[in-house]
């Protein structure tokens, strides 16, 4: 018998969101699953989100009971304004439950929200500068993220990014207390996704795969998580890029990105996302242009020798060549992603 050596040199809590619902028609079941919560919802989105799908998103909450509290001007990259603005609407509401309806800008400044409705203090605050890894004493409200994108992956993460305008950076909150109660994953919100957002998002989650595989905090639970969505990325992000209606290939998309996210929140992302999230604050590039720019600077052979070299698994040692038998080809079919990509 092999046990992996990172169990057996400490426990390991995996962290994912209590209740996943995923397949075409997942939305209709918001409502539901967000009254279960309380009285008073408040739905976090952009405007352009809201504008597609806020009306279908407020109808399944109204249908089940809830009273709807609104805050549509979150931006791209969400800034401390943004939240604190949010946190506002949802005290004068005097809600109950987060709904959250977008990709990860909707998705981080409801978690924000959640964060100063349970807690004392400025956003600020708990970033891992200041108050560390799990420096968020109280668990959020109830959040109810559904999904537009495929995918930051954020609806199972117990990350938040903030922008800070006053000093142009971007700070960076890690708690299990606030990842989402809910994840609604609904493969029809995606169809209106266009390429440049298909392909830049695809590669962000398949970015995320790879650095969780190959990240020295991975164990055996995180790399079934990461194995599998590599190969759903790789094998349906083409198609979902070629034909945006392709409904197979969206529900693969939003699986593979969920499994990502639930990978490198209990493993970790690494060198990409670290060179990637200046360029944020900096140059406001989507972060998946981001993130596909700065994969391309460090190839997955060098994050697997890095691997190899600091720590010895019995999953690695499975491998002669210690390569990765998926990683390796499948990267290089989603490759040209990268570069035909366009804001
Ligand atoms: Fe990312």
């Amino acid at each position: 018998m092999t046990v992996d050596n990172t169990l057996l040199q400490g426990e390991e809590t995996f962290v994912s969101p209590n209740q996943i619902v995923l397949g075409v028609g997942a939305v209709e079941e918001t409502g539901e699953r967000a009254s279960q919560y309380g009285e008073t919802a408040l739905l976090v989105a952009s405007e352009q989100i809201y504008d597609v799908h806020g009306e279908t998103v407020r109808s399944v909450l109204e249908s089940a009971g809830l009273d709807v509290v609104v805050y549509d001007d979150v931006r791209p990259d969400p800034t401390v304004e943004n939240i604190e603005a949010a946190h506002d609407t949802w005290e004068r509401g005097d809600c109950d439950v987060i709904v959250t309806l977008g990709g990860g800008s909707s998705i981080d400044t409801g978690k924000g929200v959640g964060i100063l409705a349970a807690n004392d203090g400025d956003i600020r605050d708990f970033g891992v500068d200041r108050a560390g890894y799990e420096g968020v004493p109280n668990r959020t409200p109830p959040i109810v993220a559904v999904n537009t994108t495929a995918g930051t992956g954020s609806e199972a993460t117990r990350s938040v990014v903030v922008s800070d305008e006053s000093t142009s950076t971007k700070f960076l909150i890690v708690s299990r207390n606030v990842v989402p109660t809910v994840a609604v994953e609904d493969p029809e919100l995606t169809v209106s996704l266009p390429q440049s957002h298909t392909a830049f998002t695809g590669i962000d989650a398949l970015t995320h795969a790879v650095e969780a595989y190959t990240s020295v905090k991975s164990y055996a639970l995180s790399d079934e998580y990461a194995e599998r969505a590599i190969e759903r990325i790789s094998r349906s992000l083409p198609a979902a890029w070629a034909n945006g209606g392709n409904i197979e290939a969206r529900t693969e998309m939003l699986l593979g990105q969920l499994q990502a996210g639930q990978a490198f929140t209990n493993s970790s992302v690494a060198l990409v996302h670290g060179m990637a999230r200046p360029l944020g604050a900096q140059l406001h590039l989507p972060h998946g242009s981001r993130t596909a720019c700065c994969c391309r600077t460090s190839s997955t052979s060098r994050l697997w020798r890095h691997r190899r070299s600091t720590r010895k698994s019995p999953v690695s040692s499975m491998r002669p060549t210690g390569r990765s038998p998926i990683a390796k080809p499948q990267m290089r079919r989603a490759m040209p992603f990268m570069t035909s990509a366009k804001t």
